[in-house]
């Protein structure tokens, strides 16, 4: 398989990029089962999958946009090719605002290949949504937006092929983890100050108690002798959530801030069960 098969299809806040090769060399190096239950963009999933490093693998997260894109690649990829050839004619700023208010589409393939198409051409890439629901992202001033790459979508089809998919709560997903599997947890970051925003950028927050949750999911895990690593900021709370545990200072930096004089390194923990 060539090199492009590890790419991500969506561009998301929090993308693991830069992180990658240290949280690929604290992963075990053969995985029964690989959870990754705040999947975003996947490129972690997409990295281990290149390196065929798992025999089974559940992907999740609590966004259903998100959600239905892995799914319809998973079930049909030259249908979601299809709709994104069609997409990619009509591009305009006037067919953005179009896509991005009308209804969700009633069938799997025309909600993902509306999402690729609003995430390629938004601004950003954002993922943000008002009250209702309704996608909110202006427009991107992109000169030649990206917005079909059919080698990338069919690696990404492939790769998925025999992964669990679901829609849900980190916690549903990581009772299902037994000995031996192994759990990357990358939530939305806790703000490492009080203008800090990432945690905006969901559309759920995950404040500071869903962070205690996190931290006591993470306990269990260890217990049960799963391999768990999680990725959040360096903040007093994060270190204070997982002293019991091994945790490193990693450096990277945040590709998706609106505001750009926010966008230098920040930093990051690694954890590890
Ligand atoms: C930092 S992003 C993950 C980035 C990803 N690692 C990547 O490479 O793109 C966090 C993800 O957690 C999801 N999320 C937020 N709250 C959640 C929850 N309670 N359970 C599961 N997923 C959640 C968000 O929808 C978002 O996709």
């Amino acid at each position: 398989m060539e090199r492009r098969s590890c790419d991500p299809v969506l561009k998301w806040a929090g993308g693991k990029r830069q992180l990658l090769p240290k949280i690929l060399e604290r992963l075990p190096a053969r995985i029964p089962t690989y959870f990754e239950p705040f999947v975003g963009g996947g490129a972690v999933f997409f990295a281990l999958a290149h390196e065929k490093r798992f025999e089974k693998a559940v992907l999740a997260d609590q966004n259903p946009d998100l959600i239905d894109v892995y799914l319809a690649l998973k079930s049909d990829v030259e249908a979601v090719i299809d709709k994104l050839r069609f997409h990619r004619k009509k591009h305009s700023e006037e067919y953005y605002y179009q896509v991005r208010a009308m209804r969700r589409p009633a069938s799997l393939v025309g909600r993902a290949s509306r999402m690729i198409y609003l995430n390629k051409t938004g601004f950003n890439g954002l993922y943000r949504v008002n009250q209702s629901g309704e996608f909110n992202v202006p427009f991107g001033r992109y000169e030649k937006p990206r917005i079909l790459d059919e080698e990338r979508l069919r690696a990404a089809a492939l790769a998925l092929e025999h992964v669990d998919v679901q829609l849900g709560d980190f916690e549903t997903v990581c009772k299902q983890a037994k000995k031996g599997d192994a759990v990357y947890l990358d939530p939305p970051y806790l703000p490492v100050s009080a203008t800090a925003h990432f945690a905006q950028y969901h559309a759920v927050r995950f404040a500071l108690e869903e962070h205690e949750r996190l931290a006591r999911v993470f306990s269990e895990l260890g217990k049960r002798g799963v391999h768990a690593l999680l990725s959040n900021s360096d903040t007093p709370d994060t270190r204070r959530l997982f002293k019991s545990h091994h945790v490193e200072n990693v450096k990277a930096r945040r590709s998706i801030n609106s505001n750009t004089s926010r966008r230098g390194p920040i930093g990051e923990i690694l954890v590890s069960s």
